[in-house]
């Protein structure tokens, strides 16, 4: 599996005033910016090709992963090869970063269809990238191995308060419950609904390995929650056609298009930052007293 899906078309409005003039995905965590995360996740994945579904205010994004010349020239002049170095890591040679537009904002479903001309008749993972995993985790490779061994999606998921359903989309396992690093067959998904109404507490976490079929029908998925076109209605048909599995993420998961989750991640990542981490615990330890 080479192709994933990564949409970044969202206009982050719930880290106004953050991401007025600057993309939610831009946004700095410890030393470099979030969608730098999540590219590296799937590279670390085994993925070569990665397709940003954007809008015309992002080009921000397409620029960090594209070469700068005039400042490598600059930095080649002063003979700063460290720095080169840490512009040449932010993607490898051989991944294509290839963007298509989502030309209006008609929800998750709609922006995976956007990149349909992309990914041809291949299966395809999506990654959502406000939800950043710990540092070090294996989760989405595990998903691709679960995909190939099952031959049937796998949604990542992971347990949240009975209160906080109505955020996420919800998958039924059958009313069990998932051991960190399973995969267990769902009976259906359904999308931010009301605490009474929910069939579980196990939240969709933004990462997803999915059969090509998905495309097909999310050409016909009518319109569901919040009046948009959502990934998990046309996830529900695929379980009934084809069978989907819920994987329960073995990581940590942060959600860092909201400012708490964000705050949290900035402390796990700067305290497991090669450089910077002794230093930063050592003053964390202080300032809790
Ligand atoms: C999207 C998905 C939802 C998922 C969530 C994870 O919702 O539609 O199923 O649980 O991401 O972050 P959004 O956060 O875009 O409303």
């Amino acid at each position: 599996m080479k192709k994933v899906v990564i949409p970044v078309a969202g206009l982050g409005t719930r880290f106004l005033p953050a991401t007025k003039a600057i993309p939610k995905e831009m946004i700095t965590l410890v030393d470099q910016p979030l969608i730098q995360y999540v590219v590296q996740e799937a590279v670390n994945a085994g993925f070569t090709d990665i397709i940003l579904v954007t809008h015309s205010s992002k080009q921000a994004i397409e620029n960090h992963f594209d070469h700068h010349f005039e400042l490598e020239t600059t930095l080649a002049l002063k003979k700063k090869t460290a720095l080169i170095e840490k512009l040449r890591d932010i993607i490898p040679d051989n991944i294509n970063i290839i963007s298509v537009r989502q030309p209006e904002p008609l929800g998750l479903g709609h922006a995976v269809l956007c990149a349909a001309p992309v990914i041809g008749g291949e299966d395809f993972s999506v990654i959502l990238p406000d939800v950043i995993l710990n540092t070090g985790s294996n989760d989405l490779k595990q998903m691709v191995s679960a995909f190939i061994n099952t031959k049937q999606s796998q949604i990542m998921v992971e347990k949240v308060p009975m209160e906080e359903v109505d955020k996420y989309g919800i998958a039924d396992c059958h009313g069990k419950t998932l051991n960190p690093a399973e995969s267990l067959p769902m009976k259906g998904i359904v999308e931010k609904p009301a605490p009474e109404m929910a069939p579980s507490n196990l939240s969709v976490t933004g990462r997803y390995v999915l059969d090509n079929r998905i495309l097909t029908l999310l050409k016909t998925t009518p319109k569901g929650a919040g009046n948009e076109i959502q990934l998990t209605d046309a996830i529900a048909e695929l379980i009934k056609e084809k069978g989907v599995q819920a994987y329960c993420l073995e990581g940590k998961s942060y959600d860092c298009g909201d400012k708490l989750g964000y705050l949290k991640a900035t402390v796990e990542f700067a305290v497991n930052h090669p450089e910077l981490g002794a230093e930063f615990s050592s003053w964390l330890q202080e300032f809790k007293q």
